[in-house]
């Protein structure tokens, strides 16, 4: 009888956990309040909570399946409201992508009526979707200085996304790339705040689209690292960062903040420290900055582990129970666990005990619940890509190879070595040379972007488009160095590099493809920033033979080259272009097309002197009257905004529409720009100013606008640049913006001209 009992109590327990529930209509704002008003405390903590799709499958034969007993514990139990990334993570198809989320929204439903919001890194295009299509770099976007093609490569990405199934990504990344060292440097725009604020926002709106709801052709975005991620005192990755909080407003957190006015669905939050305070208990800037200040309604969601990392590793935390309390009454709304369903628990635990209050839990799901709605996940859960015909397209394709052109950035050519003439005989060579791997770098295929040979097999790398634009018997190829890809990312093999030289002998030109291997996050931390031994050495015996070489920079990070520059006789950095860099590079070279790109960030000299472009003027001008004379200059081997053409530009008659101006007047500024050149060439027009006497020790230059233009051979231009005045404010220790009376320099090319602030 008490058995039968006991059953009968289960089987009631059962339904009642596992009763299936009504699929959820909310439309408006109200509705989310009322339904949030209705959820139990289970199902709000549930929405709050993320895990890795790991846990809620296993692999069989070498395929990721789904595992209905940990579905039903994840989602309709717990109720869980997020599943993130790709098994693995490798990429897969987009119908596997379709079939796996629609049965995970298929158990969310069941479990709460919620779809599931499923999200992906996809962040150089569809990193996790087979087949589909992958642009440079976002640190390629940067050197672009083109706005139109970070939207156009964001717009293709949201479509290629949607083609799987997935509504969220975890893009666009802003960090500013202020620390050679730092293994992320490649994942966003450079080194500066404004080049970084308008690519985020203008990737936003090319993700989700102009609508505040988003179509199934876009998708929402997590723009990350909430903030001042990237410069960190030991240049590793997730270590913790110290700045002054003039700095983290003026320049970290303006990024973020232009993309949160864009209005990105999300923002995910830096994993480090930031002067001795883990960013994820950090009212002050979670919720007061970034919340409140600009009236935000997103959702804030935490980088992988972070609540765990502030107990195991930032020990500010003395257990997950208090690390969960301090996390969420600091402003997260969700928690990228990504194992762990306690979480669940002991935050249900938090608020009976009155720790963390109804009132912050509801704020949190209201925004996830936001979210979902504005992705449009309650009127159609699931996008099938049958309804995506374009899904990885020739035309997709081109849109990368155009993307990767603009990117390249020529910063050598003496003698015209470039372009490459028509039938030389050219010794391809280096490591990077043959390598779908190098080309895309991380994020590619898999998180370390390992197999994007295998993956992109269809594709060319830096030799196979050589050989197509140059014709097969004019290339040579010996590597004479390798990298060891079946280990640590800086794994060379044992060099041969007498076979490269050898191999010169019979070339007219030798093309050196050296830099980086791929990586991401923490295994691409550094303890030399020079380029690797072997491959300096390759480019130095090969210079002995006497042949001229091109040294093509092919990397994430800037790795000091100086003694090995001086033997080269040009020079072209192409960043990490992705999967069309081969063959643009290979245009490029033969002239079928002109260089545009600039250098997205300052390009050291030396590994003691590390700067960015935007450096206090102190850092310059070093003379100890009576002492004796010390010469602290700026010696960098490229500065930011560095680039050169087959083509000139010659700049003329800067002019601002008033000398004088105070604090609410916008500066018109023009300067007429002419191709002097005999070709047709694109100019990346930079606008600097610096700030001549400040309260505080001004920096070197700003940069304020840029605009990219294109010219004909005699073509000239008149770049017009409307400048609000309060652009030209610092932020002083008070935390507050200034704007303060006195001269200004403003500099176009090699033109430059004062106006003066008057006392308002
Ligand atoms: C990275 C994030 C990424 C997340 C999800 C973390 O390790 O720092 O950039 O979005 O994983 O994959």
């Amino acid at each position: 009888m008490e058995k039968l009992l006991l059953t009968v109590c289960l089987a009631m327990v059962h339904c009642a956990v596992f009763a299936d529930q009504k699929a959820v209509k909310l439309r408006t704002e109200q509705d989310i309040i009322a339904h949030v008003a209705k959820m139990t405390l289970e199902e709000k903590v549930g929405q709050m909570t993320e895990l890795v799709i790991d846990v809620i499958g296993h692999w069989e034969k070498g395929n990721f399946v789904l595992d209905n007993d940990k579905l039903e514990r994840a989602l309709i139990k717990y109720k869980v409201g997020s599943i993130l990334n790709a098994p693995g993570p490798v990429a897969q198809t987009p119908e596997y992508w379709y079939k796996t989320i629609s049965t995970i929204n298929e158990y969310s439903i069941r479990g709460c009526g919620i779809p599931c919001v499923y999200g992906l890194d996809q962040n150089h295009g569809t990193t996790y979707t087979l087949g589909g299509t992958l642009f440079p770099q976002n640190i390629n976007l940067g050197a672009s200085f083109n706005p139109e093609l970070a939207l156009k490569a964001a717009t293709i990405t949201a479509y290629e996304t949607r083609a799987s199934n997935c509504p969220w990504t975890y893009s666009p990344t802003v960090d500013l790339s202020r620390d050679p060292r730092w293994p992320r440097v490649w994942e966003n725009f450079g080194e500066d705040c404004l080049v970084n604020a308008v690519m985020g926002k203008t990737m936003i709106e090319g993700f989700q689209g102009k609508e505040k709801n988003i179509d199934r052709y876009h998708i929402g975005t997590s723009v990350k690292h909430f903030m001042a991620y990237g410069i960190a005192r030991t240049g590793k990755d997730r270590t913790p960062s110290y700045l002054p909080e003039f700095e983290l407003r003026e320049k970290h957190f303006a990024p973020f903040k232009a993309c949160v006015e864009a209005g990105a669905t999300s923002v995910m939050v830096n994993s480090g420290s930031v002067n001795g305070i883990p960013m994820h208990i950090n009212a002050k800037y979670l919720t007061q900055w970034l919340k409140e200040e600009t009236g935000w309604d997103g959702m804030l969601v935490t980088d992988w582990a972070d609540i765990d990392n502030l107990w195991k590793r930032e020990m500010v935390a003395a257990n997950k129970k208090d690390a969960i309390c301090m996390a969420i009454n600091a402003g997260i709304d969700m928690t990228m666990e990504p194992y762990d369903l306690s979480f669940c628990d002991l935050l249900v635990e938090l608020v009976r005990e009155g720790r963390v209050s109804m009132e912050r839990i509801d704020d949190a799901v209201r925004r996830v619940l936001r979210m979902k709605m504005r992705m449009g996940l309650f009127e159609q859960p699931d996008t099938n890509p049958k309804d995506y015909p374009e899904f990885g397209s020739a035309a997709h394709r081109k849109a990368a190879l155009d993307a990767a052109v603009e990117t390249m950035v020529l910063l050598k050519n003496q003698n015209n070595t470039l372009p490459l003439q028509q039938g030389k005989n050219i010794l391809v060579t280096g490591p990077n040379a043959n390598s779908m791997r190098c080309l895309n770098g991380g994020w590619s295929y898999t998180w370390q972007g390992k197999d994007a040979d295998k993956n992109a097999s269809d594709k060319n790398t830096i030799l196979e488009a050589m050989q197509q634009r140059f014709g097969k018997d004019n290339i040579i190829y010996e590597a004479g160095v390798t990298y060891n890809n079946d280990g640590q990312y800086w794994e060379e093999n044992e060099p041969e590099i007498a076979k490269a030289v050898a191999a010169a002998l019979k070339a007219d030109i030798i093309l050196a493809c050296v830099g980086e291997n791929s990586y991401t996050e923490t295994p691409g931390n550094l303890d030399n920033l020079a380029l690797s031994a072997n491959q300096r050495q390759l480019v130095k015996e090969l210079a002995a033979t006497g042949k001229p070489i091109i040294l093509i920079i092919n990397g994430g990070r800037p790795r000091l080259i100086s003694d090995i520059e001086p033997l080269v006789s040009a020079v072209v950095d192409i960043l990490l272009p992705g999967n069309e860099g081969g063959d643009a590079l290979a245009r490029l070279l033969a002239g079928d097309e002109n260089f545009s790109g600039r250098m997205p960030y300052t390009y050291p000299r030396h590994s003691a002197s590390l700067t960015t472009y935007d450096y206090r003027v102190s850092e310059e001008t070093g003379i100890m009257e009576g002492v004796y004379d010390y010469n602290a200059q700026v010696n960098v081997q490229w500065p930011f905004g560095y680039g050169l053409s087959y083509t000139t530009f010659a700049y003329s008659n800067l002019r601002v529409d008033k000398s004088e101006f105070r604090n609410g007047d916008i500066l018109t500024v023009n300067v007429d720009v002419k191709n002097t050149g005999n070709r047709i060439g694109k100019e990346s027009v930079l606008l600097f100013s610096r700030d001549m006497v400040a309260s505080i020790v001004p920096e070197s230059r700003r940069l304020r606008a840029f605009q990219k233009i294109e010219l004909k051979p005699g073509q000239q231009q008149t770049v017009t640049f409307r400048l609000p005045a309060s652009d030209l404010a610092f932020v002083g220790i008070d935390g507050k913006w200034h704007l303060e009376p006195g001269a200004f320099k403003l500099q176009i090319g090699n033109q430059h001209c004062t106006v003066t602030c008057l006392a308002s």
